[in-house]
């Protein structure tokens, strides 16, 4: 047989399987595949014998075998009576890359005072598997085909009731809207209230993944950054830096990330601009339930006549990010559009943990976890809190939140840019830095540090390395304050 360099196995080819990616067949499909169509293993190549090959490799001939039967689907070989496996005379060469490119190391970021944890306490997690079970054996035609995509009607009459009861929102739960989370609801009202190139007023200092929702794909708008001060998002430097603004992002009940509670005055102030202007209000009132003194003010939409205020609540805080559920509540010229922008995102929302979130809502389970865990937020507030007072020696001011998951630490004296980013490094310590909150660059700088789900020792321990951290290797930068 006359050799043509095109159409011989080349036998130094290295064929690596990945050893963690499925079945042997599906390694040694991916491997081939890969050679193909990087170009490693050319047009015409012949592909040795199965029994060859699977004793190069050390697998299974018959895993050979079906491998091939795979490519041959792919129309990537074909088999010639008689000859043998060659590889198709134009197959798409380059369009993958050679498996040989370094892979990139990750080193997992520390999660101690990540933002975004919820206590999983045994008694919630017995009752959502429980609510789960229960659905799952009354799983009917009702569930498998498609549904409103509004979400189901037993979640939003929970919300509705859970809106009365806690914030002063009368809704309808017709004008409830069950969605994957805050992000997807913003995601989803941006589209509809804003076009490309619009502005919307985004409070500064402010939540990344918000503003990130403004600027990206579909929004494509321009975030104003706003101030806040101790009344909240200033409405007045608003309307000067720009009063045309189609919409703003706020986040009254807890601003995020400094914890200011918007004051009445502003909440009046901010709604008479919206409805002066025609303006869009985006509330995000992320982490409402955990309040730890007296009780909360009304929630923008309660207060809300010109029907100007998209309201925005979520699972993630008082449940679990992991569910990927949260809720808005639509004024009415908005229903509409908003729910034909949804049919043509992702429809409508999965109904197996819809309904058994309405059942720990109907049941009283979820109050009662929000009580039990409210109390752990508050000791676990109080213990960072009071580590860090302790030990940082006057390097930090501490602002105690009297809501929500986490609290905000400042560098006392405006070290130079990079020194929080250090000190992180040095602690090993998780969460965000103040600097990385802000739409327009600041001296100040510090630490958001969230306290919810994590381990009280930890919390603690956490806390003395950043002290331990600010005395050591930061004190070139970060020096107490003479007394
Ligand atoms: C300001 C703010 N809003 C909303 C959320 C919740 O977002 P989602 O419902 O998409 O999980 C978070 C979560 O960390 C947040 O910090």
């Amino acid at each position: 047989m006359t050799k043509n360099p095109t159409n011989v196995w080349p036998v130094d080819l290295p064929l690596q399987l990945d050893r963690g990616a499925g079945s042997q067949v599906l390694r040694i499909y991916l491997a081939l595949r890969d050679s193909i169509l990087s170009g490693r293993l050319p047009p015409q190549s012949r592909l040795p014998a199965s029994r060859a090959l699977a004793g190069q490799l050390g697998v299974r001939r018959n895993a050979v075998v079906a491998a091939y039967e795979r490519l041959l689907a792919d129309e990537l070989v074909e088999a010639r009576t008689g000859a043998g496996t060659f590889v198709a005379p134009s197959v798409p060469v380059g369009v993958v890359r050679p498996p040989t490119e370094p892979t990139v190391e990750t080193t997992a970021a520390p999660t101690i005072f990540a933002l975004g944890r919820t206590h999983a306490e045994p008694q919630i997690r017995d009752d959502l598997r429980r609510a789960v079970a229960r659905h799952l054996r009354h799983f009917d035609d009702a569930h498998l085909a498609y549904g409103d995509p509004r979400g189901s009607r037993a979640l939003r009459e929970q919300i509705a009731a859970h809106l009365a009861v806690n914030r002063g929102i009368l809704c309808d739960p017709d004008h409830v809207v069950v969605v994957s989370g805050m992000q997807q609801g913003l995601r989803l009202a941006l589209g509809t209230v804003v076009a490309p190139g619009h502005s919307v007023w985004m409070e500064d200092p402010g939540y990344p993944a918000a503003r990130q929702a403004i600027e990206g794909a579909g929004a494509r708008a321009v975030p104003v950054p706003v101030p806040v001060d101790g009344g909240g998002l200033d409405v007045a430097e608003g309307v000067r830096r720009a009063g045309a603004a189609q919409a703003a992002y706020v986040t009254p009940s807890h601003q995020f990330p400094t914890g200011v509670v918007m004051s009445m005055a502003r909440r009046v102030e901010l709604l008479a601009w919206a409805e002066r202007t025609g303006a869009w209000i985006l509330e995000d009132d992320y982490d409402s339930e955990f309040r730890y003194a007296g009780p909360p003010l009304t929630a923008l939409a309660g207060l809300d006549r010109a029907r100007r205020v998209i309201y925005f609540g979520t699972f993630s805080k008082v449940l679990f990010p992991g569910l990927r559920l949260g809720y808005v509540v639509l004024p009415p010229d908005l229903l509409e559009p908003t729910l034909a922008a949804r049919q043509a995102m992702d429809r409508f929302p999965p109904t197996l943990l819809e309904g058994a979130v309405a059942d720990l809502m109907a049941r009283g389970d979820l109050s009662a976890h929000i009580r039990r865990v409210r109390t752990r937020y508050r000791h676990a507030r109080d213990l960072l809190a009071a580590t860090l007072q302790g030990h940082a020696e006057g390097r930090l001011q501490v602002t105690v939140p009297e809501q929500g998951l986490h609290l905000v630490a400042r560098l006392i004296g405006n070290p130079p840019p990079g020194t929080a980013a250090r000190l992180q490094d040095m602690a090993r310590i998780g969460g965000r830095l103040l600097s990385e909150t802000r739409i327009k660059p600041q001296a100040e700088d510090g630490f958001v540090l969230g306290f919810s789900g994590h381990d009280l020792a930890e919390v603690k321990a956490g806390a003395l390395r950043l002290c331990a951290a600010l005395a050591e290797g930061g004190a070139a930068d970060v020096t107490p304050p003479r007394s």
